[in-house]
């Protein structure tokens, strides 16, 4: 059993009629863990003599305790370029981050198109993983919707690509597209510019939900705001690095030139401004990382669409919270609640009776600078290099278990995740 003492949590938000401005409803509390799932939440937890034995406890005041992050997008590169990325580096970096479940993406080599290779991908990660995960399928060209009716229920989406990135993936057939939107519970697309209105036209069309991948764009948003006011089940999410970096970050140096090249490229300023308005309001739903690590070399060598971001994806959303830019439970609800909500995953994303105890404990008066030799992932390098960090997370739990601590890593824990039918 596990016991969080005086943990900070978030209840909700509302707005201070005299300053007239967003704030969090916060609690103290005790949280209290067996097997797995959390059982009590309330103040002053009373252990009997009898299990105290069998009890770990923590005490957190003054620190807050959020729900552990569920980051629906990431590249993890296995099996395939585990030159790049591999399970237990990639899932060690999210453990690092803050991130208890990870949901995979399918453009590995093999492609993660038909069942066969969801299996192999499924065997290769097994006991291969710090952080709890789940896989998104591939949409594919040569139409794959029978086998998407095989394993539709025990994937995250069906992920299709409308315009050309890493992976072959792109697709343009109606028809295709058509039997794999009938087989899919949850489209999600890689979709920039016009095409983000082209993947609303289809959801409309065969009136079903879809993801919208790194909406990185004001222009998107205005397509985004029109289809959501029309009623139509269309999630987005937007990436840590389209809201705090743009184009000019780019021309600082002849290296930064050549690391922050991505898909969906970086923008302006003003749609990074948009960008934070847009999850303030909560037309952007989810923040995903787009987890896609390349090496260095690689990087440097030539043109490499992607960059790390598992590591500190949270880190850097706290400079969002400091600088009153969302509050902490936008953060959760962006970074936890939402992403487990959308892809209908099976007790995760919330500090709640019978969910289970995946948790952050964070100080937020730690603001240290992230640097490149402090990361994890194969990558060896991150895109926040030399910027503050907007809190620090000391402590990542795992269905109760403490997999990480102040720098230290214990047991390879991680399993699939499952989901909820409907
Ligand atoms: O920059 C990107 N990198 N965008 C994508 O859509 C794919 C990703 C990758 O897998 O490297
Ligand atoms: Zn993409
Ligand atoms: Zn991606």
């Amino acid at each position: 059993m596990l016991l969080i003492k005086n943990a900070t949590i978030v209840l909700g938000e509302y707005v201070n009629t005299i300053e007239k401005e967003k704030q969090d409803y916060l609690f103290m509390t005790d949280i209290l863990v067996k097997d797995e799932k959390i059982i009590k939440i309330q103040k002053n937890i009373f252990i009997s003599k009898s299990v105290r034995r069998n009890l770990i406890t923590i005490d957190a005041e003054y620190k807050y305790v959020i729900p552990g992050i569920v980051d629906p997008h990431c590249h993890m590169r296995d099996p395939g370029f585990t030159n790049k990325e591999d399970f237990i580096t990639g899932s060690k970096s999210c453990i690092r981050g803050g991130i208890t479940t990870f949901l995979d993406m399918p453009n590995t080599s093999p492609l993660t198109i038909t069942k066969e290779n969801l299996e192999l991908k499924r065997k290769n990660s097994l006991n291969r993983s710090y952080s709890d995960y789940g896989f998104h399928f591939g949409g594919s060209k040569e139409d794959n919707s029978s086998e998407i009716s095989q394993v539709s229920h025990e994937v995250a989406s069906t992920k299709i690509f409308l315009n050309a990135s890493t992976g072959d993936m792109l697709i343009e057939d109606n028809k295709v597209l058509e039997n794999i939107f009938f087989e899919s519970s949850i489209v999600s697309f890689h979709a920039e510019d016009e095409k983000v209105k082209t993947a609303i036209d289809l959801s409309e069309k065969f009136n079903a939900p879809i993801y919208l991948c790194h909406i990185s764009t004001e222009k998107e948003l205005e397509f985004i705001k029109k289809a959501k006011m029309k009623g139509l089940s269309i999630f987005s999410e937007v990436t840590p690095h389209h809201l705090f970096l743009n184009a000019k970050s780019r021309e600082i140096s002849d290296l930064n030139n050549k690391l922050l090249r991505m898909k969906p490229e970086l923008k302006t300023s003003e749609d990074n401004e948009s960008l934070w308005q847009g999850l303030d309001s909560g037309l952007i739903d989810v923040v995903g990382t787009d987890h896609a690590p390349h090496t260095l070399e690689e990087k440097l060598e030539s043109t490499v669409f992607g960059i790390p971001g598992v590591e500190h994806s949270l880190e850097m959303m706290l400079n969002g919270v400091n600088d009153k830019k969302i509050t902490m439970y936008t953060l959760i609800r962006a970074m936890s609640i939402n992403p487990a909500k959308i892809f209908k995953i099976k007790n995760k994303g919330k500090i709640e009776y019978g969910y289970d105890g995946d948790f952050i404990i964070l100080d937020m008066d730690e603001q240290t600078t992230i640097t490149n030799d402090e990361v994890i992932s194969k990558c060896g390098w991150t895109p926040y290099n030399g910027m503050k960090r907007g809190g620090k997370i000391l402590t990542t739990i795992l269905r109760g278990n403490i997999v990480y601590d102040k720098g230290i890593f214990f047991d390879l824990l991680g399993k699939e995740v499952e989901y909820k039918k409907n």
